[in-house]
């Protein structure tokens, strides 16, 4: 363990650990919209800004995916880091206006914004999909879009490769603002717009998991398919 201080409170930390980690250990409040515990810390969304004092100076730094050091002194509500964390919140809100989970997060950090604008469900590029995607699931069926070299600078997007995608629907439940739409209709799911056979429960009959999704798990498990027909709440 090391010594860090937060706000001007001495405190332990674990060294190797995120400044986020350990001020959610002390329960402060910090803004997120890119961070998941479970996953690598990505740094998009720059809400989660703090005020790291390294060399004698102070700088901001996001949280997420910076780790504590000895003797690290952090600011968590300065005047600079309320203004940092509205700056980026502002820039969300600016890109993606009708986006509830930015407009929320911007209203919360002080923004001005309107309720009277359409509501949507834009791609804000945080990444929790091709994270959880790749880290996760491991079938790296979502990535940033490459744009290769020599094509003009547009606005990068999250690519569905649609031969890896084994329907299980991680990148449905972890996206904060609902752009990835996925729909289960008896036998059918549908996700990025492309269906996938739902398995039943051998006991009750549930369609409770795309047959895609279990052929996988049993190929990197080596469970037999068999085995892998029971729904959770019958097993
Ligand atoms: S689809 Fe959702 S989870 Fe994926 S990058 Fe966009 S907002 Fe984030
Ligand atoms: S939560 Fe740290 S940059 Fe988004």
């Amino acid at each position: 363990m090391i010594s860090i201080t937060i706000d001007g409170r001495k405190v332990k930390a674990r060294e190797g650990s995120s400044i986020l980690k350990n001020l959610q250990d002390l329960k402060i409040e910090i803004p997120t919209l890119c961070f998941h515990a479970d996953l690598i810390p990505f740094g998009a969304c720059r809400l989660c800004t703090v005020e790291v004092k390294t060399n004698g100076k102070w700088q901001l730094s996001s949280s997420c995916n910076t780790n504590v050091a000895g003797g690290m002194e952090v600011r968590t509500d300065s005047a600079k880091v309320k203004e940092s964390r509205k700056l980026a919140a502002e820039l969300l809100y600016y890109k993606y206006p009708a986006t509830k989970a930015v407009k929320d997060m911007a209203e919360k950090l002080g923004v001005e914004v309107s309720h009277e604008a359409a509501e949507g469900n834009d791609c804000i590029l945080c990444g929790l999909c091709t994270r959880t995607c790749h880290e996760v699931v491991g079938v790296d069926a979502l990535k940033f879009q490459d744009r290769g070299l020599g094509r003009e600078i547009e606005e990068p997007k999250i690519e569905y490769i649609s031969e890896a995608c084994i329907g299980c629907g991680s990148c449905a439940y972890i996206c904060p603002t609902g752009f990835v739409k996925m729909e289960d209709k008896g036998r059918k799911r549908t996700i990025w717009g492309r269906e996938f056979k739902m398995a039943a429960c051998d006991v009750c009959g549930r369609y409770f998991a795309p047959v895609d999704q279990l052929k996988w798990i049993s190929k990197t498990t080596k469970v037999p398919m068999k085995k892998l027909k029971t729904c959770v709440s019958c097993r």
